[in-house]
């Protein structure tokens, strides 16, 4: 049965009483965590968002006692109590509080629980699933809460900076129209329109350009977005930015608030981080990484090794570099220990994904191997060797074919093979800007022009003449901020003139028509003195994710969706009654 709380007031949480408290009189309230009946006397470890302290009840008073005994894992319980020092013997130098222990007067059971379905005390393994369904359980948890005080810590300390630096947090709507970065939109029917709807945002893009139009000059809200998109551990339906503009920005500007700022949040976990950060253009990134989101920790470069063949008796390749084509690969450093079959698996692993690798080594006697035909000749062998500069006890693989495809399947063999070798150090925190991103890609299935980030990125001053004549050749003044292979943050500055503006939704293949219905308030806008502004987006649960050590971001989140989508703790998505339905004009066709 359940006691009220009356009067009850804690005095200290569960993670705070120390040897300087022995002989104070406390008031501890939280969860059973442990409990350890030792015959004569019993141990509880009380739980709260604090900690862990140990009580003990003493045989004597037996009426005490036997209700002690009721207790069960996840109990809410009130202790009164004094503080005593443990004996030398029993100190826990685990704990914080280990050298001391409440010997208990007072008991109320504020609360019973039923027996969870896995245990808090321990971080012992079960599945994401049941995981989900009981979040309040698994919040329980030591990992969970540290992770989301790490959060609450991380978003104190981006307001403290902003702030510091002259921004103003302002919110922007929720129910808002369709924008524009990509993804499928989650829509919200109109009960009161019929037949028409909201969108949730994507991101804030539109309503923060706005806001710099509106004179606002620095703005910054840490926000929830909406995408209907294929997930992966490092994208939720719904997911936290730190959105950023500025007005009278460069990418410079915009570089010289972010980089002090990501210097702060690591600051937050007690770790120092080197700025400036280094910079790459994403065509260096895709030849040098096969990846716009390069990891810098494991080295490996891809080379590009069409020399050595320009002139070779090997037919396929000297074809070819002939053609157009590429020979590129990468060194891998740790391949002394590799074994010949290790390396036929790994080979046979790509031909599986239709890619024929070929490799050659220097074993640490210097001798030369390779899967290379006969008819390559030993001489080209070492000059390859020789030319991506593999050393004894090194082994290369490569692969010839078009660049982009030949440089992105190494890319994905290099980063498996970091991961295998141990390289992706969880420690190290290589940052970069990866920079002049292209302004729009060809979408061969739509037969247009579309942008690789938004359509309200600015090309590169020196790429506009570029549009009328090859419009796939202009880079943009776009930027992604990348931390060991991860997207953490991407921005732009934008186009803040009107003409600009047409012309490229006339390039997107967007007709006047349409962009005056989708945009049409935003174009206006821009016509009202606009002044030249940039800004950026960072993932917040990406960030918190790497901080934490985590890998995936549903383990920064309180309450996450699954991989497909749903919560599995509220079930929703549900269905909704027909009455709900026909208020909002709706009428649901069956597939
Ligand atoms: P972008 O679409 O690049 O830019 O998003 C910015 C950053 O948000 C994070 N992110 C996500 N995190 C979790 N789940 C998702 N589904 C998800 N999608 C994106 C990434 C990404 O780098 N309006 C522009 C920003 C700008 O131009 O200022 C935008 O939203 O870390």
């Amino acid at each position: 049965m359940a006691e009220q709380l009356g009067d009850l007031t804690r005095t200290h949480t569960c993670g705070v009483l120390r040897t300087t408290d022995v002989d104070a009189d406390v008031v501890l309230l939280g969860w059973v965590h442990r409990v350890r009946d030792l015959g004569g006397v019993l141990f509880i470890d009380v739980r709260d968002r604090g900690g862990v302290t140990q009580v003990v009840f003493d045989k004597d008073d037996e009426a005490l006692m036997n209700k002690a005994k009721r207790l069960r894992s996840e109990y809410v319980v009130g202790v009164t109590g004094r503080v005593r020092r443990r004996s030398p013997e029993t100190v826990n130098a685990k704990l914080p509080t280990g050298e001391v222990e409440v010997v208990v007067r007072q008991l109320v059971v504020l609360n019973e629980a039923k027996t969870p379905p896995f245990p808090i005390a321990d971080d012992s393994p079960v599945s994401e699933d049941v995981r989900l369904k009981y979040r309040y359980l698994d919040l329980r948890r030591p990992r969970l809460q540290g992770n989301i005080i790490l959060r609450h810590k991380l978003t104190t300390a981006i307001r403290k900076y902003f702030d510091a630096n002259g921004f103003l947090e302002i919110e922007t709507p929720i129910l808002t129209k369709s924008t524009p970065e990509g993804a499928r939109d989650y829509l919200v029917p109109s009960r009161v329109h019929e037949g028409e709807f909201f969108a949730l945002p994507q991101s804030p893009q539109i309503f923060k350009q706005i806001l710099m139009i509106a004179g606002m000059d620095r703005y910054v809200q840490i926000c929830k977005c909406f995408r209907d998109e294929d997930l992966r551990a490092d994208r939720q339906p719904e997911f936290t930015q730190v959105d950023v503009e500025m007005s009278f920005a460069r990418p410079e500007t915009i570089f010289g608030i972010i980089e002090p700022l990501m210097v702060d949040i690591f600051a937050v976990v007690g770790r120092t981080i080197e700025t400036p950060f280094p910079r790459m253009a994403y065509s260096e990134a895709m030849a040098t990484y096969g990846s716009d989101k390069p990891d810098l920790r494991c080295g490996m470069p891809i080379q590009d090794l069409r020399e050595v063949f320009r002139e070779s008796s090997f037919e396929v390749f000297r074809k070819i570099v002939a053609e157009g084509g590429t020979v590129r690969g990468f060194v891998v450093p740790s391949a002394g220990g590799y074994s010949r079959s290790a390396v036929d698996a790994v080979v046979g692993q790509e031909k599986a994904q239709g890619r024929h690798l070929l490799w050659a080594r220097r074993a640490e006697d210097g001798t030369i191997t390779s899967s290379f035909p006969r008819a390559v000749g030993e001489e080209t062998v070492r000059r390859l060797l020789d030319a991506s500069d593999t050393q004894n006890g090194q082994l290369l693989f490569v692969v010839a074919g078009e660049p982009d495809t030949a440089s992105k399947a190494l890319g994905q063999l290099r980063l498996m093979l970091a991961k295998k070798d141990g390289l992706l150090d969880g420690e190290t925190f290589a940052f970069t800007w990866v920079v002049d991103f292209p302004l729009l890609e060809w979408d061969a299935d739509e037969k247009r022009y579309v942008s690789m980030h938004h359509p309200f990125t600015s090309p590169l001053d020196d790429d506009v003449a570029k549009l009328a004549a090859e419009p796939g050749a202009a880079r943009a003044k776009a930027y992604d901020l990348v931390l060991n292979g991860s997207e953490i943050g991407g921005g732009s500055i934008r186009i803040h003139d009107a003409d600009t503006q047409r012309r490229i939704f006339s390039l997107l293949n967007i007709s006047d028509e349409e962009a005056k219905l989708r945009f049409g308030f935003f174009l206006e806008a821009l016509e009202y003195g606009t002044p030249p502004h940039g800004g950026i987006a960072l993932g917040l649960d990406r960030i918190a994710a790497i901080l934490g050590n985590e890998s995936s971001i549903r383990e920064v989140i309180a309450f996450p969706k699954t991989a497909a989508a749903v919560d599995l703790m509220s079930d929703a998505p549900s269905a909704v009654d027909q009455k709900q339905l026909r208020e909002l004009h709706l009428q649901i066709r069956k597939s």
